[in-house]
């Protein structure tokens, strides 16, 4: 399947692994890149030097193509984006904000710059600067949200931007894919789904959470301090709700969550820790490799996009 993003990046797939905290690191990330998708390593609030480290990793794992996400929040979000030049890396995916301070620095290097965006308004922004793509992320997503939908905000940054669009938020089969691709996307990134990925890293008490989750399994804390966040509900969700509804001050949430997702991702700490996942993982119900994954979506993907499938419905 070829679109305008699997030109631009050099994949055989128009599937994207987001570049998440803590659980995308060089293993994931050249698994899904040897798939024929894109692998993604997540800078997060890691150091330079731990990104520089991953970068080098993934590439003993693979020749294929592999981004980095940059999550423009870090504290060392300069150091990395200077990283990202000096081991030419080639694509770059932008979380928790703007990133047009590094616009021109990577433009100059040849690096693609794909900025996650949750309103219009951003997504033109980004063209205007000179993005190559953006990612519509709905919030449906695991980790940090906007407010639209997937199912809304895609369609209307497709009408509004001439530059290819992915769509993120709720995909985790080949049915989402059709969907987003229905909806005008040219790709799809996915989290969730590769969180639970023979390949992660993840804990295997986070995956069997993932695993185990229901639809309604999800919450959202952080809206009280305008920068909300997806995981599935436990004791912490739990009280950190507790306490947002009784006016706690950020500084006092933030030590409720200090080290949360580290504490899940790498010692299993699914109870008090952060389990970010999106409202898809009620889908989720197997531990795949990555090439599992990948294959199964493309091929259901291609059954629904290229057959009359739909034409079946009772509308008929
Ligand atoms: C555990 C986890 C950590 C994440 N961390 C980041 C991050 O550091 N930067 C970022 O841009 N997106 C992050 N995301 C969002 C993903 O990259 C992706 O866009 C999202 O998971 C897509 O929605 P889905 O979970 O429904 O597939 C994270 C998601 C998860 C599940």
């Amino acid at each position: 399947m070829k679109t305008r993003i699997t030109e631009l990046l050099g994949i055989k797939y128009p599937v994207i692994q987001g570049g998440m905290a803590w659980v995308a690191e060089a293993n994931l990330a050249a698994a899904v890149s040897e798939a024929g998708a894109l692998g993604l390593i997540g800078g997060a609030n890691a150091p330079a030097e731990v990104v520089r480290n991953e970068i080098r990793r993934a590439k003993l794992r693979t020749d294929k193509p592999v981004g980095v996400n940059v999550m423009l929040l870090s504290p060392h979000a300069d150091e990395v984006s200077d990283v990202i030049v000096e081991e030419g890396v080639k694509i770059v995916t932008t979380g928790a904000g703007n990133p047009e301070k590094y616009m021109n620095k990577w433009k100059r290097a040849g690096v693609k710059v794909i900025p996650v965006v949750a309103s219009v308004a951003l997504a033109k922004r980004m063209e205007r600067y000179g993005a190559d793509a953006v990612v519509a992320e709905g919030m449906e997503s695991g980790g940090h949200i906007g407010e639209q939908t997937t199912m809304t905000l895609v369609p209307q940054i497709v009408d509004a931007v001439e530059i290819p669009v992915i769509a993120a938020g709720g995909i985790g089969d080949g049915r989402g894919f059709a969907a987003a691709f229905m909806l005008g996307a040219e790709a799809v990134q996915m989290g969730t789904r590769f969180v639970v990925a023979k390949e992660s890293i993840c804990h295997e008490n986070y995956k069997q959470r993932i695993l185990n989750a229901k639809d309604i399994d999800s919450a959202v804390t952080g809206r009280s301090h305008g920068h909300p966040i997806r995981s599935l509900r436990n004791q912490m969700t739990k009280e950190y709700r507790k306490k947002e509804e009784a006016g706690a001050s950020f500084e006092e949430l933030e030590l409720l969550t200090l080290g949360s997702l580290r504490n899940a991702v790498v010692d299993g700490d699914v109870k008090n820790g952060t389990v970010m996942a999106g409202q898809i993982a009620g889908l989720i119900k197997k531990e795949q490799t990555c090439n599992e994954i990948i294959e199964e979506i493309m091929s259901e993907a291609n059954r629904l996009l290229k057959t009359d499938y739909w034409k079946g419905s009772s509308y008929e």
